[in-house]
């Protein structure tokens, strides 16, 4: 962030405030995942816009049974190209992943499985863990989705995920991603939060980050704490005027 040092004191702080009621409500506002609404009215505890790739990850961790329902939306390189998303169990990267694929085979989106062991050849084979109820849809505008639900470590507090699109599929195999960053970034920590589905969560202040910044409810306590911030962000902005403007 750059700060102009002729700039007068009176804007710098008009700015600053800005800058802080911009930080605070962003976690709730900013989200684009938060408006995706699934054909099959499936619904998710928790969604996250993923930070490159136009990439947003829906999830409901049952910690009682160590499960984890995802649905992952993202769009293709290429219309007739891939997407994935994997976890992986042994390391951050790409090679270890345990990789949902999704692509569309004679018009109709499918979605398979692939433990990816090398940056070369992809072959389809069964994950580390256990996969249940995957299925694969097409969107009207090119985007592919994936849905499935998956065992994961017991306790398991937080997973490695990764995520790629790519622009071909020869013979049934994803073919190479590019390399470029936005590809290469494409991996990060998946913070499993305890479900909280029905219980109301109250948040009569402006709530503090949670711990995993870019995550957001689904329903629940979603609207109130949208509302909350944006009822600060204008008395704030009131505030400003009123310094300021009388
Ligand atoms: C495509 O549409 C789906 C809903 O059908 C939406 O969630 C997604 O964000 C859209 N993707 C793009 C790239 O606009
Ligand atoms: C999803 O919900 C809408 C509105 O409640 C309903 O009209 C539609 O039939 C539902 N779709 C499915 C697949 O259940
Ligand atoms: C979590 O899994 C347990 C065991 O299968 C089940 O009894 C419980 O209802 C599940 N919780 C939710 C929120 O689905
Ligand atoms: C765990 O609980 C979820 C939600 O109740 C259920 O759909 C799933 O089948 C359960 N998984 C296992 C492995 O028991
Ligand atoms: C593609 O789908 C059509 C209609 O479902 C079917 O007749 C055809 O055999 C399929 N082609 C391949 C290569 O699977
Ligand atoms: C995939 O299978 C092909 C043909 O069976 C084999 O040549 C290749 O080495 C395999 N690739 C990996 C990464 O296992």
């Amino acid at each position: 962030m750059a700060s102009s040092s002729s700039s007068s004191s009176s804007s710098s702080v008009a700015v600053l405030g800005l800058c802080v009621c911009l930080v605070l409500i962003s976690p709730a506002v900013s989200l684009t995942c938060t408006s995706q609404i699934f054909k099959s009215n499936r619904t998710f505890d928790q969604c996250v816009d993923l930070p490159t790739l136009d990439s947003y990850l829906h999830y409901s961790y049952n910690a009682t049974n160590s499960s984890l329902s995802i649905a992952f939306v993202a769009s293709p390189a290429k219309p007739e190209g891939w997407i994935a998303w994997a976890i992986n169990p042994t390391g951050a990267g790409m090679i270890g992943s345990q990789a949902l694929i999704a692509y569309k085979s004679n018009h109709t989106a499918v979605v398979k499985t692939y433990d990816i062991t090398s940056y070369g050849s992809v072959n389809e084979s069964k994950l580390s863990f256990e996969t249940w109820g995957l299925i694969a849809e097409a969107t009207s505008n090119g985007s592919l989705i994936i849905y499935g639900s998956m065992k994961v470590a017991e306790k398991a507090e937080k997973l490695n995920q990764v995520w790629q699109v790519g622009s071909e599929v020869q013979d049934g195999k994803p073919r190479k991603h590019a390399f470029l960053p936005q590809n290469v970034k494409a991996k990060d920590t998946l913070v499993l939060e305890k479900a909280t589905a029905t219980s109301p969560s109250p948040s009569p202040s402006p709530s503090p980050s949670p711990s995993h910044s870019t995550s957001t409810p689904e329903k629940g306590g979603q609207s109130s704490i949208k509302s909350n911030n944006l009822s600060f962000f204008f008395a704030f902005i009131l505030f400003i005027s009123a310094v300021f403007f009388s």
